[in-house]
């Protein structure tokens, strides 16, 4: 499919434009998000017409008309072809996800990464999720583990809207609780002292918030999923650098750890990544 896509596009963009759509557009449920920075209306809505005949299941084509930003990592959209919409539903290791796409943080892309978390989860922990956008990691956990627990916190009040959504389609109510407001202040007010497993998928913020999810494990200590990203260049190691960066925070707070897993979840452009470190915390041992 993506061999006749390539070829199809090829006699319609230019070799920038071409790699641009064939190596960075998403399928969110029935939308496709393209990002064309070069090309005209024309050659997008070419673009996107040939997408949708070679993804039967396409039915919208949006355009990223600006990158993902601010606080609640929201992107810029414009509608292409198809049906003009932002609203669809998503399905991934069997859930469902709801989702306005221009309301709400989504990517497609961290699905391995969710699923690789919930092979984690041992029966009957707590865990929660500091940045949990519309529930993708806390509902798949929740189907896919034995989790006993998972408090869902997002900033974005739409985030949380559908989020609630999804717990229902999804039938996990009595294990996914959302909460709407700042991960660092519903920690600090409720959440203290009560995880075996924190997960932070916020790169831009997970640094900043470390002392907080070190503060939301129990006092036996537990596992805190890192996301950060990373610029490395090619003499350099990004696994080693997103080790360093860990390590100088929580030695500062005195707390014994170890990171025996880092792994790149992706490339975010040329030599920039997203990482993941799984950080094991160990309250009864000195540092
Ligand atoms: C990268 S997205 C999360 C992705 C999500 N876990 C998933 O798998 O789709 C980051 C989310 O963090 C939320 N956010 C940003 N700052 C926050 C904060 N201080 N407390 C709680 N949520 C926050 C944003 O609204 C956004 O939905």
């Amino acid at each position: 499919m993506r061999k006749r896509l390539r070829k199809t596009l090829s006699s319609i963009l230019s070799s920038g434009d071409l790699s641009n759509v064939y190596n960075s557009f998403d399928v969110v449920g029935d939308i496709a998000i393209i990002k064309l920075p070069c090309a005209s209306s024309v050659e997008a809505q070419t673009a996107a017409k040939a997408i949708m005949s070679v993804h039967r299941n396409v039915k919208t084509v949006l355009l990223q008309a600006s990158p993902v930003a601010g606080e609640l990592r929201l992107r810029g959209l414009t509608h292409v072809a198809g049906e003009n919409k932002t609203r669809t539903v998503h399905r991934e290791f069997g859930c469902l996800f709801s989702v306005d796409v221009a309301e709400c943080y989504f990517s497609p892309r961290l699905s391995h990464e969710r699923m690789r978390i919930a092979r984690l989860v041992k029966p009957d922990e707590t865990v929660v999720n500091m940045f949990a956008g519309v529930g993708c990691f806390s509902i798949i956990i929740a189907k896919h583990s034995k989790v006993a627990k998972v408090f869902s916190i997002d900033l974005n009040p739409a985030a949380v809207r559908f989020m609630q959504e999804n717990i229902r389609l999804n039938r996990v109510y009595d294990k996914v609780t959302p909460l709407l407001g700042d991960s660092k202040d519903i920690i600090n007010r409720q959440l203290r002292h009560v995880a075996d497993r924190v997960l932070m998928p916020l790169p831009e913020k997970a640094l900043a918030y470390l002392p907080c999810a070190v503060s939301a494990l129990k006092s036996s200590g537990g596992w805190i999923h890192y996301h950060g990203f990373e610029h490395a260049a090619k003499t350099e190691s990004p696994t080693e650098k997103v080790k360093l960066k860990v390590a100088a925070t929580l030695d500062s707070l005195g707390v014994a750890f170890e990171v025996p897993f880092v792994c790149i979840v992706r490339s975010t452009g040329p030599n920039w990544y997203q990482l993941a470190a799984d950080i094991h915390v160990m309250f009864s041992q000195v540092k």
